[in-house]
């Protein structure tokens, strides 16, 4: 992912100018975790998205609820090679588990020359690559008597293997089968088949095949390349599981925690309010364990006892509205909430601990944020909820800092209530979404500026600005100056959404597009990397002046206690070159050497598929001075770093 190595564009011409007199700036400390993700399950992120499983619906539980037309046998073949005979069925009789109901059967009166079986062909395509090891695993229950043997491959468009394995599925009760593929040839939509070749009957379940290079190694991992593209963000903090996917569409759906951990064959799967279908295959401990990777801290979110207003339709034009777990329901909801900080962060010997312990990960995760309610609608049955919820966080849990929500937008009537509300309960954070014109965040850069200090804390939840050109994603750095400035106020912010996979997109713009073999950062993306990269422990006011100051036009400068470093970041979203003037005179400890990162071009450019380089940041040595003039190009956001001493 983004190494930005390479010669600063011609134009970026810096003069030192002769020092005056300069008193030391005052240094306003920022939240140390200011930048960070936000993960939804929306265009495909998780499920043939971030989660490395190639084989798509598993465990047969794919329904029509997940999306029209779709049931059971969505993303399998039916074979029967050789002139093979008998049948195949979707059964749920004595299923592998309760909470994984069906499972295929094949009859086989005659494999004759080949065999009687299935075939997945991924999602899309299953993506394999030669001297590449893969997992293949399934479990299986051979009616009566002999065994079924089963041959296993990996073949590729044209029917030639790839890859085989040949199992012996024993009778009786349910077993699990595993056998590894190392890929005679690379192939980006390759399939896998299972044939039974005995005649008899044999009962499959949970096909699985993963690629055993998964971020960090993990098994039931992630996609390396997708995550590493995360880990090059430098977040603070991971937001998850949504978004609307986290209050839900009604009531069966708000997102269960406690359903998404556990051996995966008995996690429950579930419909997406985005319209497809969830294993949980990724669920909450690989979320905190990404987390851990990430060297993020942990920020879930919880639905308030309520679903999304939008339940069914919108509220606006119909459909349920907000639905609400009963009162007489939501003891035992506020108990699964308190029991996910103690699955996070309890001691082995505790109920929940132990069952993290069981997963693999005996300390605890430290869960220091929660989230309760996604922009929900501020109706009483609302607050009753949320108020339930947060007084028994706070009493059990003192330290976990609660996040409240305003609604879905910068003003209005569900912003005006919600902060009311969080005002009143002292709630330490909210969380602010905004979906809006690049030219509405050059025009409101001041925003935070007048936030009163002494009320709750904004998380910046959810915020972009339409659009995916170099254009957009100078908007966002010029607000993200402004962040960075309020860092006493705002204490994170995520853009979103992150992930989207070309041909199931329902959101755009996102930050990071991806096939199954291809990831495309937005320029959106490296605005984010550079200031994930080059996040400062205290805001240093007037050290970067602009002698003309415009909409289109935004500074900041953060000192990085942890190496002594300034950070200068500069953004010019006009069209004609503008001059800033930097004074680092004052400052203590500051070398000349520093490095420059440019992120410049055409205002409408984007990386595409097609043109997935159109716009990269380019970082080369800098000498700066102690007090400077720098001329930004049109269209650009420079990032100076200055190197000191701690
Ligand atoms: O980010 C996409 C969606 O936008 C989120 O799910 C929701 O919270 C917001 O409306």
């Amino acid at each position: 992912m983004p190494h930005f190595r390479s010669s600063v564009a011609a134009w970026a011409l810096a003069i030192s100018l002769p020092a005056t007199a300069q008193k030391a700036p005052a240094g306003k400390p920022i939240s140390p975790d200011l930048f960070g993700i936000f993960f939804e399950d929306i265009n495909y992120s998780a499920d043939g998205g971030l989660y490395a499983e190639l084989v798509q619906n598993r465990s047969f539980e794919y329904a029509p609820s997940d999306h029209s037309g779709w049931h059971p046998l969505t993303g399998w073949d039916y074979l029967h090679e050789g002139y093979a005979m008998g049948s195949l069925s979707v059964e749920s009789t004595a299923p592998l588990h309760a909470n994984n109901p069906h499972y295929v059967q094949l009859r086989v009166e005659s494999p004759f020359q080949k065999g009687l079986g299935l075939k997945s062909a991924g999602f899309d395509g299953i993506p394999v690559k030669a001297g590449e090891k893969y997992s293949f695993s399934l479990w299986a229950r051979a009616k009566a008597g002999a065994a079924m043997p089963l041959l296993v491959q990996l073949r590729n468009q044209q029917g030639a293997v790839l890859a085989e394995a040949t199992l012996a599925a024993q009778a009786g009760q349910w077993q699990q089968y595993r056998a590894t593929f190392a890929p005679t040839a690379t192939a980006p939509d390759a399939s896998l088949v299972v044939l039974a070749t005995g005649k008899g009957v044999v009962d499959l379940d949970m096909i699985s095949l993963f690629p055993q290079n998964t971020f960090h190694n993990r098994p039931n991992g992630l996609r390396a390349d997708l995550a590493q593209a995360l880990a090059d963000l430098k977040p603070k903090f991971v937001r998850f599981p949504g978004g609307c996917l986290a209050h839900g569409d009604g009531l069966d759906n708000l997102y269960n925690w406690k359903n998404t951990i556990g051996p995966v064959e008995q996690r429950v799967a579930q419909r997406n309010i985005w319209g497809y279908h969830q294993t949980a295959g990724l669920g909450y401990f690989e979320y905190f364990q990404l987390c851990e990777d990430l060297g993020a801290k942990a920020l879930p979110i919880v639905a308030a006892g309520v679903s999304c207003q939008n339940s069914g339709g919108s509220w606006k034009i119909g459909g349920t509205g907000q639905q609400c777990v009963p009162l007489p329901d939501m003891a035992a909801y506020t108990q699964d909430v308190l029991d996910l900080v103690e699955y996070a962060n309890g001691p082995v010997t505790s109920t929940w601990g132990a069952k993290r312990a069981a997963a693999g990960h005996p300390a605890p995760f430290n869960l220091h944020y929660i989230g309760i309610g996604n922009e929900d609608k501020q109706t009483p049955e609302f607050r009753e909820r949320f108020k339930l919820i947060y007084d028994a966080v706070r009493a059990k849990y003192p330290k976990v800092e609660v996040i409240g929500t305003v609604g879905p937008s910068p003003k209005g009537e569900d912003y005006d209530q919600g902060w009311a509300f969080a005002n009143q309960l002292n709630v330490p954070l909210v969380d602010e979404h905004y979906y809006e014109s690049p030219q509405w965040f050059l025009a409101n850069n001041a925003r935070y500026d007048a936030y009163d200090r002494g009320k709750s804390k904004v998380y910046l939840g959810e915020y972009a600005s339409r659009g995916n050109t170099l254009y957009n994603a100078l908007a966002e750095a010029a607000y993200m100056t402004s962040l960075e400035r309020n860092g006493d106020v705002v204490r994170l912010a995520s853009y979103a959404p992150l992930l989207a996979k070309e041909g199931h997109t329902q959101w755009n713009p996102d930050l990071i597009y991806f096939t199954n073999t291809t990831v495309v950062p937005t320029v959106n993306y490296y605005v984010q990397a550079l200031f994930g990269q080059n996040q400062g422990t205290e805001y240093l006011a007037n050290v970067v002046t602009q002698p003309a100051a415009a909409d289109t036009l935004a500074a900041s400068c953060v000192r990085d206690a942890r190496t002594g470093d300034v950070v200068l970041k500069l953004v010019n979203a006009s069209g004609t070159a503008r001059p800033f003037n930097i004074a680092l005179a004052a400052l203590k400890g500051l070398s000349t050497a520093a490095t420059i990162t440019t992120l410049a071009g055409p205002k409408d450019a984007k990386n595409t598929f097609a043109s997935p380089q159109a716009v990269l940041p380019k970082t080369a040595p800098y000498k700066a001075g102690k007090r400077f003039a720098y001329t930004a190009a049109p269209y650009s956001l420079t990032v100076i770093r200055v190197r000191g001493q701690r």
